[in-house]
């Protein structure tokens, strides 16, 4: 078990600005959350990242942005309405709700009655669908659901996205944004929350067993590779195939990613193996045909679709906790420079010297113009308390300008990791970090 406690990470989170509880002035929201300066930066770096590999860099892959708002029907066609459910039961001694399917918050509420024994009401199922209103007049009002996926608005375009690019199967459509549900124990921090981010890819493949089999096969090393290739630790990932009774409404087949989270293997993220359950079932609904036809010979199908679907906020919590290093000096997240939510940080050594502090002007502006990404000016108390302030969020680099640099033209660079330093030539810096956080 990863011995980083959540505890540790929900205090730093905070106090550097990652994650603040949601509304927390009128007494919070439970599972809600709002991310801070560094969280967002941490965030979008994520989606980013994910959005470079996934869409700019392969030429099967388009993006679309659907409404989070969609006509009722279509969570009736995907069968949310019906089968979105989690099994719900009650305490009779305090009467909080839990999920029936979840035997460790079930036994840590057991035992937080201190030796009395706790009565359950038989399991409820419970939909997970955030219902909301839309119109102006009281009592004519829509009754809609937030999605509860952002899937769903991806199937419905499948003909539109087919008639508009130059797609050809086998293409998948990919698509980043809020998903809503009403979980019944959010927790964890941000782990279980009631509003959070989904990126997701629809890969639309022929009807084919051997099809299904090999894009399945490849999309889960595809994502399993993505998240080593950002540093996480290989010892705390690994596969889970869901048995029957734990899939989806949706799905032939599914595989979580699970992290080795300080609360045991969490799903991190699922590929799914949908068939042709979306988009068979908005033809059914909406009586519009979501057939594909082959270009070349003529062939009339309706395709099958391989699913990828990752929190960002759980992407984002399992990287705060891989990447946390602590020893007696200093606390260090040790995220991959293309993560890191400061890229780099520059310090006059003396913040009463106006020699220095014009030339670190200088650099910074520079470095503002040429890096992408945030670019953080320090020139308070003493260097070595600066330095650990960056380890805390993690900025891969630290740029000190010195009395040499007035005379060499050059800057020592410290490295997070090692916090070893070297000099760097002014006219190399921007050059020097952006090779190494892109
Ligand atoms: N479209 C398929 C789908 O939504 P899911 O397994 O229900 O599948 C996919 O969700 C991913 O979304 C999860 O693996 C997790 O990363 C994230 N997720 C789901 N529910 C969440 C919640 N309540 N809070 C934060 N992330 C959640």
């Amino acid at each position: 078990m990863n011995t980083t406690s959540l505890e540790k990470i929900v205090a730093l989170a905070k106090r550097r600005g990652f994650i603040y509880p949601g509304s927390e002035i009128y007494g919070g929201l439970a599972g809600t959350w709002d991310y801070g300066p560094m969280g967002v930066e941490l965030k979008k770096n994520i989606k980013d990242l994910w959005w470079k590999t996934i869409v700019y860099a392969r030429d099967d892959m388009v993006g679309v942005d659907a409404a989070i708002l969609m006509n009722p029907k279509a969570w009736e066609a995907s069968g949310h309405v019906e089968a979105f459910t989690d099994p719900l039961v009650e305490c009779k001694i305090c009467h909080q709700r839990f999920r029936s399917d979840k035997p460790d918050e079930i036994k840590a509420h057991e035992s937080s009655h201190a030796g009395v024994k706790v009565e359950w009401t038989e399991p409820k199922l419970f939909n997970l669908l955030v219902k909301t209103y839309l119109g102006v007049l009281e009592g004519e009002q829509a009754e809609l659901y937030l999605r509860g996926e952002i899937t769903n608005g991806v199937h419905v375009n499948f003909k539109n996205v087919v008639s508009s690019s130059r797609v050809k199967i086998p293409f998948g459509i990919a698509q980043i944004g809020k998903a809503f549900r009403n979980e019944i124990t959010p927790g964890n921090f941000v782990f279980r929350s009631r509003e959070f981010e989904q990126m997701e890819t629809q890969f639309y493949i022929r009807p084919e067993e051997q099809e299904g089999k090999k894009w399945f096969d490849y999309w889960k090393q595809n994502r399993m590779d993505w998240y080593l290739s950002l540093g996480m630790k290989e010892e705390n990932l690994r596969f889970r195939d869901h048995e029957d009774k734990e899939r989806a409404h949706y799905a032939k087949a599914a595989t979580d990613i699970e992290y080795n989270s300080p609360w045991g293997w969490q799903e991190f993220m699922g590929i799914h193996h949908r068939g042709d359950w979306d988009l068979s079932r908005h033809q059914e609904y909406s009586g519009k045909p979501m057939n594909y036809k082959d270009p070349v010979s003529g062939e009339e199908f309706i395709p099958w679709d391989i699913e990828t679907s990752a929190g960002v906020d759980r992407s984002l919590l399992f990287f705060l906790l891989d990447s946390y290093y602590e020893d007696e000096k200093r606390v260090v997240l040790k995220l991959h420079p293309k993560l890191a939510p400061v890229k780099a940080a520059v310090f006059p050594l003396l913040g009463n010297k106006p020699e220095l502090t014009e030339v670190a002007r200088a650099i910074y502006q520079d470095l503002k113009q040429h890096i992408s990404g945030l670019i953080q000016w320090d020139d308070r108390g003493n260097i070595g308390k600066r330095y650990l302030a960056q380890d805390e969020v993690g900025t891969p680099f630290c740029v000190t300008i010195d009395f040499q640099s007035l005379e060499d033209k050059t800057v020592t660079v410290r490295h997070r990791d090692t916090a070893e330093q070297e000099r760097i030539s002014i006219d190399k810096l921007p050059e020097f970090i952006k090779g190494r956080i892109s």
